[in-house]
C-alpha cells in the first residue's frame, strides 16, 4: 500500500506499507536496484520482518504490529565519506528528540546509535551504505523502536518499550510521524553544514556520558569513562591509562 499524508518536506511524503517482509532494508535495497528512481525520503514499513537485521549480524526480533520498523532512503552526496558518522549523529538525535518529548529525559543515545531509557534499549539503528567511486550515493537508514511490545523473548536482555516506560499505548501512525518529521529536521541541519551544533549535541546525548563504566576489550575488561566521539565516529574514553579511541567493533559495554 502506499500513500503520502505525510506533512514534511519529504521524508514520509512517499510511504510504502508492508503487512510481512524479511527486512525493510533489504526490500528498499532491492527496490533501488531497479530502474525506476525512488524519491529521497521514501520510506517502507512493514508490520512484520521474519528476517530482520541489527548491527554486527545481528537479527532484529520485533513483535509483529506492535512496534515500529521501517526504512528511509537519503542520498546524502553533499557529504564527504569522511563525514559518513554525520549521517549517524543525525539520525539517532532526532530519535532522541522525539523519544525525549515522548517519554522523557532519560532517553540517552548509546553510541553509536542505539537508543537506551535508563539502562534499557528502546531502539537501535542500521544504516547501510552505497557508494561509488568517491561519492555517496545513498543511504539506507534503518529503524527498529519498541513501541507498544509488552512482553520481550526469553534470553533477551536489558530491553524496554515506550509502552512499559511510559504505562500506556502509542498511534504507531502517529509515532511514525513524529520520527520522519524529527528525522527531516536534523537531516535538513546536515544540509545546512550545521556540524559543530549536531556534534555537540550528540555528545551531550550520549548514555555514560562522564561516568566511569567497565568496558571490554579484546577480552579483557576495563573501567574508563566516555569523553566524546570524534567527527570519524570513533568512541573516546578515558582509561587509566590516558585517552583511548575505540571502534564500533572493538568495544563492548559491560
Ligand atoms: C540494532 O540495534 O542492531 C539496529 C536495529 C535496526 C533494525 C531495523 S528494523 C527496520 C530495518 N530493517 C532491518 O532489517 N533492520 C532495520
Amino acid at each position: 500500500m502506499q500513500n503520502n499524508t505525510f506533512s514534511g518536506l519529504f521524508v514520509g511524503q512517499n510511504i510504502v506499507s508492508l503487512k510481512r517482509i524479511d527486512s525493510t532494508n533489504d526490500y528498499l535495497k532491492k527496490q533501488l536496484a531497479k530502474s525506476k528512481p525512488l524519491p529521497e525520503g521514501t520510506v517502507i514499513m512493514a508490520e512484520e520482518q521474519f528476517a530482520g537485521r541489527g548491527q554486527f549480524d545481528n537479527k532484529w526480533i520485533s513483535q509483529a504490529g506492535k512496534n515500529l520498523t521501517f526504512s528511509i532512503l537519503f542520498s546524502p552526496s553533499f557529504l564527504q565519506l569522511s563525514q559518513q558518522f554525520y549521517l549517524n549523529m543525525a539520525v539517532s538525535l532526532a530519535i532522541n528528540d522525539v523519544l525525549c518529548s515522548f517519554i522523557g529525559s532519560e532517553t540517552k543515545i548509546k553510541w553509536p546509535n542505539d537508543v537506551f531509557f535508563g539502562d534499557r534499549k528502546l531502539g537501535g539503528v542500521l544504516i547501510e551504505n552505497m557508494v561509488r567511486g568517491k561519492q555517496w550515493k545513498h543511504a539506507i537508514v534503518g529503524i527498529g523502536l519498541n513501541v507498544n511490545q509488552d512482553v520481550f523473548v526469553d534470553g533477551i536482555k536489558n530491553i524496554t518499550s515506550m509502552s512499559v516506560v511510559a504505562g500506556k499505548q502509542f498511534s504507531l501512525t502517529d509515532m511514525l510521524k513524529q520520527f520522519c518529521a524529527a528525522i527531516e529536521k536534523r537531516y535538513c541541519q546536515l544540509k545546512n553544514a550545521e556540524f559543530e551544533p549536531l556534534h555537540m549535541e550528540y555528545q551531550s546525548s550520549l548514555y555514560r556520558l562522564n561516568t566511569l563504566s567497565k568496558f571490554e576489550r579484546d577480552g579483557k575488561a576495563f573501567l574508563g569513562e566516555i569523553t566524546g566521539v570524534l567527527e570519524s565516529g570513533l568512541l573516546e574514553l578515558r582509561t587509566e591509562e590516558g585517552i583511548d579511541h575505540f571502534g564500533f567493533r572493538e568495544l563492548k559495554y559491560i
